[in-house]
């Protein structure tokens, strides 16, 4: 079975350790861990992606994935499946609360890919409408370490539920 390449960007490491919990719950053995700062290019190699990033510095993409946009303006990802997840403050940041995610998703979007694990707005409380899919959902998985650390690890459990057939997992 394909591996699923899960490549994070990270700052003070919150994403990092969101991205550890995912692959736990999907099966340390099903998914390979990037980050984004050195493995960029190994994208390529992957038909299943799980994408996940931060946003910093009122509603601007991590630093990592920044520095990254240029070769991955370049990539084509028809045929490939794409989840996204962002990490982020609803109370401080309000206005942009996630944007990270949802410039990714505008980038994959763009050059082809296939997205799964939609999920639900309900339970967040924020006005920025970059990381919305459509009024009720999320363009993906809505982290919020800042205020709802105690909801990670059951949001992290139901969306590894979501993505388990679409990544093939059983
Ligand atoms: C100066 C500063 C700016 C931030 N800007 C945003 C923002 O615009 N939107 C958002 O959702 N979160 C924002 N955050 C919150 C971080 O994205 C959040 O703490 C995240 O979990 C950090 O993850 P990382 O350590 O993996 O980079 C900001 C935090 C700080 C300290």
């Amino acid at each position: 079975m394909d591996k699923i390449g899960l490549f994070y960007g990270t700052y003070t490491g919150i994403t990092g350790v969101i991205a550890e919990k995912i692959a736990e719950e999907l099966g340390k053995d099903n998914v390979n861990l990037h980050n984004i700062s050195k493995d960029g290019d190994l994208m390529q190699n992957y038909k299943k992606l799980i994408i996940g990033t931060s946003t910093w510095s009122i509603g601007e993409l991590q630093e990592d994935w920044d520095n990254f946009m240029p070769k991955l303006q370049e990539m084509d990802f028809n045929g490939k499946i794409v989840a996204l997840f962002g990490t982020g403050d609803q109370i401080g940041y309000p206005d942009t609360f996630l944007d990270g995610m949802g410039m990714l998703y505008e980038t994959f979007q763009y050059r082809g890919a296939t997205f799964v694990g939609f999920w639900p707005t309900q339970g967040y409380d924020f006005t920025s409408p970059l990381p919305l899919l459509d009024h009720d959902h999320f363009v993906g998985l809505a982290i919020d370490e800042d205020n709802q650390a105690e909801l990670t690890n059951m949001r992290i459990k139901e969306w590894c539920k979501l993505l388990k057939p679409a990544f093939g997992l059983e």
